[in-house]
């Protein structure tokens, strides 16, 4: 039996934009996403958009029951930006009533809700001026946080500020899976800037209003393995976790910002516009818990061509593939749960063994309804089998020492995944996509075990 610290998290993960549906209603503007389907459904897998989703909107209640039945005593989602502000200044008193409806419900089936602020869903009317590359942006996501401190500060103890920065930055700014989907290193490092900045802003407001609870950071970490111990690998595993890693984590925790990356960005002419007061920012404003999510490990080695000055990450490291990988076929994702015991050791070690916890960890896969029995039950035990391993390893770790106080999974019922759409599923619930009920998966059943004598 691995037993697990007292009042450990048990739960789900999920985001407003991938679950909420009504996307274009009850006064909520249009994001990236609502525009991008709009103007280019073909990029989204079988055509599905961000309007229905999972409907969350509607069936929260039911879902918040369902929460509770399956034994999550904790739950992360988002609010929309757009939702709430949907000029980015007028509070939308429609959405202020289903998120405090929503959240109080969380708490009356004993969930508690962890409330994160931006998951990928820029709203529309700040994209037109430019999005996180304006420095506007900043003081827009301040209002914003503040916005949700005071309507929803008396329900939410647990905030967090964004879901995975370097994904907006790297789909958005490099590799294109993201609107606006351009190619540009420099932009790149700019739109992070803007976005980490963003984030202290809104640290900064919560620590002045002196509001009951804590404010963390959502990342998502994997520890850099080296291909080999020769040098240049390791020096460009050394590049990866700058880049990746510590990029956000340092400043986030330690209010630092590596010197190393800064000689790297100079060097390579990718340094961002700074402005006095910036380092203040930074150096202050630290989180008090960190959220981090991890799906698959990150290898690297040398690149075999560098240009100089860099023009992609791949010019610092290129990805290593293992021979010896095991994978996830659906999502392409390798499988090393290791990986969670060398990031408990990195926050024990390097970041001052701050509270933290696995904000997300699952795997996707295409076509369950292959593992449906007579019942209609997804019997989904390698999904099981998938957390199994990873808690295990998370275990080992805390009983090191690391400070971790809780697994979250993703997902708690089946969501939308941006360009992705329903392909792969991640939920303890199935959703039907035709009528969008849900139906409790095997490993739903398992994890309310594992909540109830909390370990396994
Ligand atoms: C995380 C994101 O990176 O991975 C989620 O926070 C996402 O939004 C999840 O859905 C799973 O990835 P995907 O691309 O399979 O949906």
């Amino acid at each position: 039996m691995k037993n697990f610290p007292e009042n450990f998290l048990w739960g789900a993960a999920m985001s407003a934009p991938q679950t909420e549906g009504q996307s274009l209603n009850f006064g909520k503007t249009a994001t990236t996403w609502d525009y991008w389907f709009q103007i280019a459904p073909e990029k989204f897998h079988q055509n599905q958009g961000p309007a229905i989703t999972s409907g969350v909107y509607d069936h929260y209640l039911a879902d918040c029951q369902r929460m509770q039945e399956i034994g999550l005593n904790s739950l992360r989602t988002s609010i929309s930006w757009a939702r709430l502000l949907p000029d980015g200044k007028t509070v939308n008193q429609a959405a202020v009533d289903f998120y405090r409806q929503y959240f109080s419900a969380m708490l009356d089936h004993g969930v508690e809700p962890i409330i994160n602020l931006f998951h990928f869903d820029m709203p529309m009317w700040l994209m037109e001026q430019g999005g996180w590359e304006n420095r506007a942006s900043i003081e827009a996501f301040a209002f914003y946080a503040q916005t949700a401190f005071e309507l929803f500060g008396d329900l939410i103890k647990k905030w967090t500020t964004f879901n995975e920065p370097l994904v907006h930055v790297e789909c958005g700014y490099l590799y294109q899976y993201h609107y606006p989907a351009v190619v540009d290193f420099q932009r790149a490092i700019q739109v992070g800037y803007h976005t980490l900045l963003a984030h202290k802003a809104a640290v900064k407001v919560f620590k002045a209003a002196e509001q009951a609870g804590e404010i963390g950071i959502i990342l998502n970490i994997s520890p850099t393995y080296s291909k080999s111990e020769a040098q240049a690998d390791l020096s460009s595993a050394f590049h990866s976790d700058l880049l990746n890693t510590r990029s956000f984590l340092d400043p986030a925790v330690l209010g630092t910002i590596p010197d190393e990356l800064i000689t790297l960005l100079r060097e390579n002419q990718l340094l961002p516009e700074v402005e006095a007061g910036d380092h203040e920012l930074i150096k202050e404003n630290l989180v008090d818990f960190i959220g981090l999510n991890y799906y698959q490990p990150r290898r690297v080695q040398a690149p075999e061509e560098a240009r100089m000055p860099a023009q992609m990450p791949s010019d610092f490291y290129a990805a290593y593939d293992w021979p010896d990988k095991k994978i996830n076929p659906y999502r392409g994702w390798e499988i090393y749960p290791e990986a969670l015991y060398d990031v408990a050791i990195m926050m024990k070690e390097a970041y001052n063994n701050i509270p933290w916890y696995v904000s997300e960890n699952g795997m996707g896969v295409a076509e369950e309804e292959r593992f449906m029995k007579d019942s209609g039950e997804i019997e989904d035990d390698y999904r099981i089998e998938f957390m199994k391993e990873h808690l295990n390893y998370l275990h080992k770790g805390i009983l090191e020492g690391s400070n971790c106080f809780g697994y979250h999974a993703w997902t708690f019922v089946d969501c939308w995944s941006w360009l992705n759409g329903y392909r792969n599923r991640y939920g303890f619930y199935r959703l039907d996509l035709k009528t969008l009920e849900r139906s409790v998966k095997k490993s739903g059943r398992w994890i309310k075990a594992v909540s109830e004598n909390n370990g396994f």
